[in-house]
């Protein structure tokens, strides 16, 4: 703990080192740049994209939470964004940000975790604090990192230098939470290792939650995770057979959720998406796996949230039934296609797969999204339809799969002719 919060407390060294150095400036990597330059830290960041680093430091933001005008202030207050190892210097804390993609085998695709860790090992010195933010099976820090580290440094963990994982708890575009006020939790490979995670930490958020033990958190992370795979999996079954009951499933949420204690809402929607949700409970079932038997909530969800996209398009051909319209020919405009709401991302949107059904099933399909500028599903562009008016009109039926703020949602229940909202956000439209 000494080394680390001497060297964070201590005076700024040579210009050339920072105090952290970010590997991976995605999603993650860049909020936890910009938070730590806010905490007055000099901050490097390292990443493999050149066209990425180039526009950081003309002061061009690629996401969405962080502001291009303050990526510019970051530069201005000595922020540098490097794909050069050799321009980064001597780091006193290293942290971990690159992708874990999902592999044929649902376990995480750890090459640039192992990369990453292979370059850190080349900076480490002796005080270093190391640490995990990539999501991951409980081991990983210990297992997969702390080899690379030791072999490519000749330095031991927990004696020479500092490592631990903390897992990264970022909600895009959540205005009320960010990574300052959310409280972050860190485990070490030592009690030493979590003192020193939690110092630097503590520079950044008003709370750090101290683990165990590494493994506990990356647990941590996955338990947050599933639990919400779960849940949601748990109300979209309900939203099925609620449908065949003839029962508000909406309705009886919101009663549920007026109980102040022991439960919490979940909602029924066209399919999971985004970079977590779908991916991250993979790389628990994988792990479980290797112990010779399956983690059973975690596949049934899986299977239970997969299924959605179909439904949902089940349930659009039996909506233009009612009306004695085939789905085959029929004209169909999806509102909202991004994985989340007010949030650009398109990674995993469960809109995709209800395109790739609608096509199968003959509809012409366009869309309509205030955040997505344009659309491919597989390589062929969805049709976007810029004049919301005309398209509400023209279509035989209006499917509402996002729910943006910027919607009028009086106004697209009055110009269409058939609405379904998988999102229960409308009081006349044909709810999920
Ligand atoms: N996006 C989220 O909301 C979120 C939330 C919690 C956890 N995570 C986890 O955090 C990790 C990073 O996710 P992300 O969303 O920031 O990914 P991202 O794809 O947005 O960014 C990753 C960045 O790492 C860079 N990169 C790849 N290999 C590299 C290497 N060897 N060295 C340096 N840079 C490298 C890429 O060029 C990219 O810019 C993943 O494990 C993810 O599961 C993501």
């Amino acid at each position: 703990m000494t080394a680390v919060a001497a060297a964070l407390g201590s005076s700024p060294g040579p210009v050339s080192d920072p105090d952290v150095l970010v590997v991976g400036l995605g999603y993650v990597g860049l909020p936890l740049a910009a938070e730590a330059v806010r905490s007055g830290l000099a901050v490097t960041g390292y990443d493999i994209s050149q066209q990425l680093v180039d526009g950081l430091m003309a002061g061009h933001s690629h996401i969405s939470d962080v502001p291009s005008s303050e990526v510019t202030l970051m530069v201005g207050s000595g922020f540098r964004a490097t794909t050069d190892e050799a321009a980064i210097g001597s780091p006193r804390v290293i942290v971990i940000c690159v992708p874990t993609p999902l592999q044929p085998d649902y376990g995480p695709d750890l090459a640039a975790v192992r990369a990453a860790s292979a370059m850190a090992a080349r900076l480490l010195r002796s005080g270093v604090l190391v640490v995990l933010e990539s999501t991951t099976y409980p081991g990983t820090t210990e297992d997969v990192v702390r080899p690379l580290l030791e072999a490519g440094s000749g330095l031991r963990a927990g004696q020479d230098f500092f490592l631990a994982f903390s897992p990264e708890r970022i909600d895009p575009c959540n205005r009320d939470f960010g990574i300052r006020n959310t409280p972050k939790v860190v485990g070490g490979l030592t009690p030493a290792c979590t003192d020193a995670a939690a110092v630097f930490y503590g520079k950044l958020c008003d709370q750090v939650v101290r683990a165990a033990s590494a493994r506990e958190a990356e647990m941590a992370k996955l338990l947050e995770n599933t639990y919400r795979h779960v849940n949601i999996a748990l109300v979209n079954e309900m939203a099925v057979f609620c449908h065949e009951l003839g029962v508000d499933l909406w309705d009886a949420i919101r009663c549920a959720a007026t109980k102040p204690f022991g439960f919490q809402a979940f909602y029924p929607g066209p399919g999971i998406g985004g970079h977590c949700i779908p991916i991250d409970p993979n790389y628990l079932s994988y792990k479980v796996r290797t112990l010779g038997y399956p983690f059973r909530f975690v596949e049934l969800a899986q299977e239970i949230n997969g299924r959605m996209p179909s439904y949902v398009v089940d349930r659009m051909a039996e909506l233009l039934n009612r009306h004695a319209k085939p789905l085959n020919g029929a004209r169909i405009l999806l509102l909202g296609v991004t994985y989340k709401k007010d949030s650009p991302d398109m990674r995993e949107s469960p809109a995709a797969a209800v395109v790739r059904k609608l096509r199968t099933r003959g509809a012409l399909v366009s869309f309509h999204d205030p955040l997505a500028p344009q659309w491919s599903v597989d390589g062929i562009e969805v049709a976007r339809e810029d004049d919301l008016q005309a398209g509400l009109s023209g279509a035989d039926l209006v499917t509402l799969l996002q729910a943006h703020s910027a919607f009028d949602l009086p106004e697209i229940e009055r110009l269409a002719s058939v609405l379904f909202d998988t999102r229960g956000a409308s009081s006349s439209g044909e709810r999920l």
